[in-house]
This record gives structure tokens, sequence and C-alpha cells, in this order.
């Protein structure tokens, strides 16, 4: 019998692109996503990369104890990948009450009703920004943790929560991702990254440069103590975090209790040579100005990789030019995101539902 894997959030970026990656590998998928922060047409295009649909998707919050409930006596999970949540750090920062209540309070709303359905594998996104101002990189698990954002707290909180339920619940077994900076797309060009608003994050901001819906790119600093003075970040395929949570299934039996792993390529790469890196393959000029530095941001942070290599012997394979060239291929196919596809890259069929 396939396993199936219910995937919280698994309309968004990363959920999304691990969808495929589950159903490439034969897991029936489950998903529950509020569409917060996603546009049910992902789960479409999930269905349309990987050829066979989804069993489920249910515009359901992961808060809704009752809801949930109802998702797991419907199907025999067999494993949950958690990513739903609130992710954006500035926002954190004027929305404290939403971020803690969506990502902790959904968390334990989630941990309850898997206890109640005896449920017990469970892989958590968790993030790099645990690890806060990085006094030296590269950074490995045992690092010390000193988040600087409700964001990054409610991840670290979540983890506690999890550390101390599995002390409780012999059978729990949980895996903790960490993840640097996902970016890139799925090749097809069908699935990407589709911020709500004006982007937070650097890779998208770059793509809307490129493709002439921004002007140009605001630098962050460049009197950072980094070879061009620049924040250096260790960015990673988003295919690759897909294909991170697949290989941890399989590991979660390893055994019992909570581990927490890195997921990064090892790699710094600043804001000026990503820049560069992403001109070079789209062939557009990406216009830059530099201004001052963002408040909270750190110089560097780049993964110790070689834990999960350890465990798994499982790396990253996708490179830099890999991750502009899909990212890349992604926006130019749909310049205003899920919104408005263009021609080439298919608009949702009337009539069709994501779900199964
Ligand atoms: P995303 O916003 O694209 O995806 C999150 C999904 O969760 C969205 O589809 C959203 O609609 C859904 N969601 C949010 N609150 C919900 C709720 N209460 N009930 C049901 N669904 C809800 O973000 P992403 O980049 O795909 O991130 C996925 C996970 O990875 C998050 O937990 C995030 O904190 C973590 N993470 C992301 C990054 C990154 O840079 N993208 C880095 C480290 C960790
Ligand atoms: C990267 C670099 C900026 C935008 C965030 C979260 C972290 C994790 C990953 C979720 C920095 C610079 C950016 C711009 C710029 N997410 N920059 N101009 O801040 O490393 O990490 O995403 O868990 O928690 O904090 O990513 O893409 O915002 O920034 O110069 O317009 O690009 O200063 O050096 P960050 P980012």
């Amino acid at each position: 019998m396939p396993e199936t894997v219910l995937v919280t959030g698994g309309a968004g970026f990363i959920g999304s692109h691990s969808c495929v990656e589950l159903l490439d590998h034969g897991y029936e998928v489950v998903v529950v996503d509020n569409h917060v922060n996603s546009s049910p047409e992902a789960l479409v295009r999930v269905a349309k990369i990987a050829g066979r649909p989804l069993i489920a998707a249910y515009a359901i919050d992961v808060r809704d104890r009752a809801a949930l409930s109802e998702v797991f006596a419907r199907h025999p999970v067999d494993a949950v990948i958690h990513f739903a949540a609130h992710k954006a750090v500035g926002e954190s920062v004027s929305l404290p009450i939403e971020y803690y209540d969506t990502n902790v309070g959904g968390t334990c709303a989630l941990l309850s009703v898997m206890h109640e359905h005896e449920v017990h594998r469970l892989v958590f996104s968790s993030s790099c920004s645990v690890y806060g101002d990085a006094r030296t990189v590269p950074l490995s698990e045992d690092s010390p943790v000193a988040p600087t954002n409700p964001y990054a707290r409610t991840k670290l909180m979540c983890e506690r929560i999890l550390e101390d339920v599995c002390a409780r619940l012999q059978d729990l077994k949980v895996l903790a991702l960490r993840y640097f900076n996902p970016v890139g797309a799925h090749p097809s060009g069908l699935l990407g990254e589709d911020p709500h608003g004006i982007p937070g994050n650097l890779m998208p901001y770059i793509a809307q440069v490129a493709v002439g819906r921004r002007e140009e790119l605001s630098v962050f600093g460049d009197d950072y103590p980094t070879p061009d003075g620049t924040g250096v970040r260790d960015y990673i395929h988003v295919m690759d975090v897909a294909e991170g949570h697949r290989v941890a299934l399989e590991h979660l039996d390893d055994r019992a209790g909570m581990r927490v792993f890195n997921l990064g390529t090892g790699t710094g790469t600043s804001v000026l040579q990503l820049v560069d890196a992403f001109a070079a393959v789209s062939g557009r000029s990406v216009p830059c100005r530099t201004v001052g530095r963002r408040a909270g941001d750190v110089a560097a942070l780049v993964a110790d990789a070689s834990a999960v290599a350890a465990a798994w012997g499982w790396t990253t394979t996708r490179d830099l030019t890999t991750m502009c060239r899909d990212a890349w291929r992604f926006q130019e196919l749909n310049p205003d995101g899920y919104a408005r596809p263009s021609a080439r890259a298919g608009g949702p069929t009337p009539g069709e539902s994501p779900d199964g």
C-alpha cells in the first residue's frame, strides 16, 4: 500500500514543490491549506506536473481542530509534513499575535489531532532564523540558537514543544528541518514562488526587476564584513528542499523522538553574486542601488550541511545557476504569478478542481 502523507500548507511555495516530489515517488497526498498565502491554482499545477491527482485538498485552517480531525478520520494518514505557517520576519514584528497563534497554535492543534488519531510521524518546517545573529559560519545544528524576531521565536518554540511532546509520547517521531534560503522553482516553469505584494525576499525581488515589474533592486547594505560587503546567504533550490522532505520521510523511523537537521548547501552567496548570476542566466539587466542595512539583517548565514549527509547519505545537487534559471523560467511564464499566467503556462481549466 502506498503511504498517505498529509501536507499542511501544501499550496505554498515549498509545500507545492514537495507535493510534486511526493506524488512523483508514489506517495498519496492530502493537502490542508487555508490559502492565506497561496492560490488553489498551485495545486492544479501540482497535479498537472505529476500527471496524477492529490487524494484531496481541504481549504481549512490547521487551528480548526474539529475540521482537521475530520480530515484525519477520512484518510489513513501515515505521516504529516507541517509547512503551514506565517513566514515574513518583518510582518511578525507588527503582527506577533497572529504569528504565535498560527505558528505555535497551529502546531499544537496538529499535534493534538495527530495524537487523537494515533499518527506518530511528523516532519516539521523549521528555519535557519532560529540561529539569529550568528558570530561564526557555517552553522551546525549544535550552534547556539538566538532568534531575533517573533517569527524565528515561533519556530524555536515549536521545536521546544515538539521535544517536550516527544519526551511524553514515546511513539512520536519528529524531524525538524531548519531550511536556509529556499529559492528557485520547478523546472517545468509551472510552479514557483508567488509572493503576495512586494517581495520581501531577495530572489523573487530580483526576478521581478528582471522581468520589468519593478524598477531596481535595493541592496540592503554594502558594508558587511563579507568579501563584497553585501549579505551572504545559503541559497538552496526548492526542489532540493522538496527532495529533502521525501528523504526525511524515509528516515523518520530511524529512531523515535525529536531530531533537528539543517537543510542547506553549505555554500554562501552574496547579494551581488546572486544578482550577477541571475542577470547572466536571464540575459536581463538587474539595476541595483545600495541603500542602508535592513533592520535585523545579519552579515552571513551559511549551513554546515554535513549532519544530514552523514545521517541520510543525501546532499543537495542543484547549483546557483539552476536556481536562477528555474526562478527565471517561472517568472517569465507567470509574470504576475498564479493570478494571470501567460498563455504558455496555461491558466486554470474551468471547472477543474484541485481535489482528487
Ligand atoms: P508559504 O507562505 O508559501 O506557504 C505556507 C502555506 O501555509 C501557505 O499556502 C498558506 O496559505 C498556508 N497556511 C498558513 N497559515 C495556515 C493555516 N492557519 N491553516 C492552513 N494553512 C495555512 O511559505 P513557504 O515558503 O512555502 O514556507 C513553508 C514553511 O517553511 C513555513 O513553515 C515557513 O516558516 C518555513 N520556512 C520557509 C523558508 C523560506 O524562506 N521560504 C525558510 C525557512 C523555513
Ligand atoms: C537575503 C539577503 C538581505 C531583499 C529570510 C528569513 C529567514 C528564512 C529565509 C524563513 C540579505 C538582502 C533582500 C532586498 C537585499 N525564512 N536583500 N534586497 O533575510 O536571509 O532570510 O528568508 O524562515 O527566516 O529571515 O532572506 O531573501 O530576505 O535576504 O539586499 O530587496 O538579501 O539584506 O542579505 P533572509 P532575504
